[in-house]
């Protein structure tokens, strides 16, 4: 099976992903990266990986559903397309293209805290458990059915910077199971 990531920053979670798939018998290969900045650390993570990268500047673009029909025209075939630090909301373009085959990491319990800084709000607000979820994409924010959660303690005294990095250690591990799973399970 195959997928493509996409991806707008630092890519930690691509980096998982390709050290999770590494070896040819894991059975999952990732034939893209999709970068929206082509100046953008992920970008040289795949590079090193030998990842063949696809940058689009939607800026080049008239509309988001241009800047999404080059994406699809691009993308080489694949099974599930993973979105791990995609900073952009996905258009009815990429939707139809790839129905029920997208999915999304976001850093907290859904439906708590979505949005660009769900670390940030649940530390603010004082929660004491938060997490990590993966969910398919639809077309709201951060919304689509839950595939997997975990949920991290929010400890006395803990700084956001704190919070943070627990966060992404989570995120690493399960963001790649759960691909893993959804293949083997023939869900995808
Ligand atoms: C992750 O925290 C992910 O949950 C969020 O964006 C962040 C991406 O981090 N959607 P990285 O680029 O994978 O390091």
């Amino acid at each position: 099976k195959s997928i493509a990531v996409f991806a707008s920053g630092t890519g930690s979670n691509f980096q998982a992903l390709v050290e999770a798939f590494a070896q040819p018998d894991s059975g999952v290969v990732i034939k893209a990266l999709v970068c929206d900045h082509a100046l953008a650390p992920v970008v040289g993570k795949a590079a090193l990986a030998g990842v063949p990268i696809i940058t689009v500047d939607y800026r080049e673009f008239v509309d988001k559903a241009a800047a999404e029909a080059a994406i699809v025209s691009q993308l080489p075939e694949v099974d599930l397309i993973v979105l791990a630090g995609y900073m952009r909301i996905l258009g009815p373009t990429l939707l139809a293209a790839y129905p029920q085959r997208i999915i999304n990491l976001h850093p907290a319990l859904l439906p708590s805290f979505p949005g660009r800084t769900g670390i940030e709000d649940a530390w603010r607000y004082g929660v004491q458990i938060t997490g990590v979820t993966v969910h398919f994409v639809d077309a709201g924010i951060d919304s689509g059915q839950i595939i997997a959660q975990e949920a991290v303690r929010v400890e006395p005294g803990m700084s956001v910077d704190d919070l943070a990095r627990r966060i992404h250690a989570v995120e690493h591990q399960l963001l790649p199971a759960t691909v893993q799973r959804l293949i083997q399970g023939g869900k995808i």
